[in-house]
């Protein structure tokens, strides 16, 4: 018998099956990455790397059992963090997306009294934990923002700060342009995030991380040269940036 009769599928439609099959696939992976990565990504004026995505925003909720535990400390060591950024007593530092303000209490240490720690945050749902941790401190300001402006004051800033930020910035060009517009001389920039390179402990949340080269390329086009990095956290880069 030949091969064709016995076959309950018509051999004219296995070309136009394997094609829809493939396109189920495509459209399954598509529709699972949208799901994980609601944002639209950059817009194409600012697309460097057109395949970098945008994290959703994290969950206020999800702090006392991610953000503030004492597994975190030892592998991010804020102390270590705050320290390599050399602020003095008086210097004015802004924490850019802080959270819970797991970064605080060392900050405010380092600026002392007659120093300021912004806390920036875009979700009000952090903000009473801000509140609760700043009233100890006395340096601490709480600053909402928004995705596109930290509303931060102009030519005050020493250094800006965000960590494990970076991947959720919506328009991170646009984003680094609007911190460079309100630096004064010498204003330093660390950000410090999930690196797509390497891959210490912890591991980087699904799409979380973002590729250093992506980081430094968007800082660059936004008006930011690299001037140090740190590797001593084992899955984040820690790059600081100086006005170009
Ligand atoms: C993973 S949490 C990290 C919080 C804190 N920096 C820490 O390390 O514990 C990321 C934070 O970035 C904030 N965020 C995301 N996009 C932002 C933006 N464009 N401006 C300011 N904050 C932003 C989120 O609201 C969230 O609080």
């Amino acid at each position: 018998m030949p091969l064709r009769g016995r076959c309950n599928l018509p051999w004219r439609l296995v070309p136009s099956c394997f094609f829809s099959g493939c396109l189920l696939l495509v459209a399954g992976c598509n529709l699972h990455k949208t799901s994980v990565h609601p944002y639209p990504a950059q817009t194409p004026s600012t697309v460097i790397y057109p395949h970098r995505w945008v994290a959703p925003l994290f969950d206020p909720e999800m702090a006392a059992s991610t953000l503030d535990t004492h597994e975190r400390d030892r592998w991010q060591q804020p102390g270590r963090i705050v320290a390599s950024l050399h602020l003095k007593p008086g210097n004015v530092v802004a924490d850019v997306g802080a959270g819970s303000g797991y970064l605080m209490p060392y900050l405010s240490h380092a600026v002392g009294p007659h120093g300021i720690v912004y806390a920036e945050e875009i979700q009000k749902g952090f903000l009473p934990m801000l509140h609760r941790r700043a009233r100890a401190l006395g340096n601490v300001r709480i600053v909402e923002g928004t995705a596109s402006d930290p509303h931060l004051p102009a030519h005050m800033v020493d250094c800006f700060v965000l960590l494990t930020v970076y991947h959720e910035v919506q328009q991170p060009i646009g984003f680094l342009k609007t911190l460079r517009a309100l630096t004064k001389p010498g204003t330093q920039l660390a950000i410090i995030d999930f690196d797509k390179q390497r891959k210490g402990y912890p591991p980087a949340p699904y799409g979380h991380e973002v590729a250093t080269d992506a980081v430094i390329a968007e800082a660059r086009a936004a008006g930011w040269t690299l001037s140090t990095r740190y590797e001593f956290i084992p899955s984040q880069f820690f790059l600081v940036f100086r006005p170009s």
